[in-house]
């Protein structure tokens, strides 16, 4: 393990570019559940019934109050792992993190270069006037909530059966084909298109170093290694390797 560290910390400091592929499982670590671990949100929910779009366009009020319950998302707290990110940006050794959450947790715990793919679940949009409003503007004492122009709030993560947000597709794109190092950390890689990311930068000649506790449909054929390891572990380790190196 600390071998491959050194390995992650070499990577990086010799990288004209480096960036960040982060999952479910970088957010993990605060509380909030993955989706398809054991025990995730999608063995919870199925997420036919909330989180298409045809679900919510049907069940506007359902949606929601699922949503309502999910306390884990108001309440949490950055972890080690994205501490570590915001650092590497901060040393300049991270450019920018493309993300598939919608907690927020990378911004709040400092990182400012971050590609939300998935969208935001701390704010919301208006499903008529595209009004978009902080979640914490509105109130959700009747739901769904609805906008003064009539139209329904919807929360403004990205549902399956929704494209995702052109900036962050033609950034994440851009990114991807011009880095020398990715970091894919947290994410089973199995939602497309953000698992297409690793692959386009593996194919535009990046090395591609996975952190993830388990082998992903990545790890063989696209990785160039896998650190086995939690988040909040391995990127505080890569930090303070990469400080030993130019101390
Ligand atoms: P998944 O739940 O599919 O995968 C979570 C990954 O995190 C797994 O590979 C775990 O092994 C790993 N993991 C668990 N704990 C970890 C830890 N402490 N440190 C590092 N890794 C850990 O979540 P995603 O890959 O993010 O999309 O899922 C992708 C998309 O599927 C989500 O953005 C969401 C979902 O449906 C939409 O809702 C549109």
């Amino acid at each position: 393990m600390t071998d491959l560290i050194h390995r992650a910390a070499q990577a990086l400091r010799s990288a004209r570019k480096t960036i960040a592929l982060t999952g479910a499982g970088i957010s993990a670590e605060s509380g909030i559940p993955t989706f398809r671990d054991p025990g995730g949100l999608w063995d919870r929910y199925d997420p036919e019934e909330y989180a298409t779009i045809e679900a919510f366009r049907r069940t506007p009020g359902k949606v929601w109050r699922m949503m309502k319950d999910f306390t884990e998302l108001k309440t949490a707290r950055p972890n080690p792992g994205h501490y570590g990110l915001a650092q590497l940006e901060q040393m300049g050794f991270l450019r920018c993190i493309i993300t598939q959450n919608v907690d927020n947790l990378h911004q709040d715990a400092g990182s400012r270069d971050v590609i939300e793919f998935h969208g935001n679940m701390r704010q919301v949009i208006c499903q008529q006037c595209d009004k978009t409003l902080p979640l914490e503007d509105i109130s959700l004492e009747t739901l769904p909530p609805y906008c003064s122009c009539g139209g329904v709030f919807k929360p403004a993560g990205v549902f399956f059966g929704e494209p995702i947000p052109m900036h962050a597709m033609l950034r994440s794109q851009e990114e991807a084909q011009s880095c020398e190092v990715i970091l894919v950390i947290g994410t089973s890689a199995v939602v497309y298109p953000a698992a297409d990311i690793p692959r386009v930068a593996k194919e535009a000649g990046a090395q591609v170093i996975e952190i993830n506790p388990e082998r992903t449909d990545l790890t063989s054929g696209v990785s160039d290694f896998l650190i086995q390891e939690k988040a909040g572990v391995a990127i505080p380790q890569i930090v303070a390797a990469i400080r030993a190196m130019a101390s």
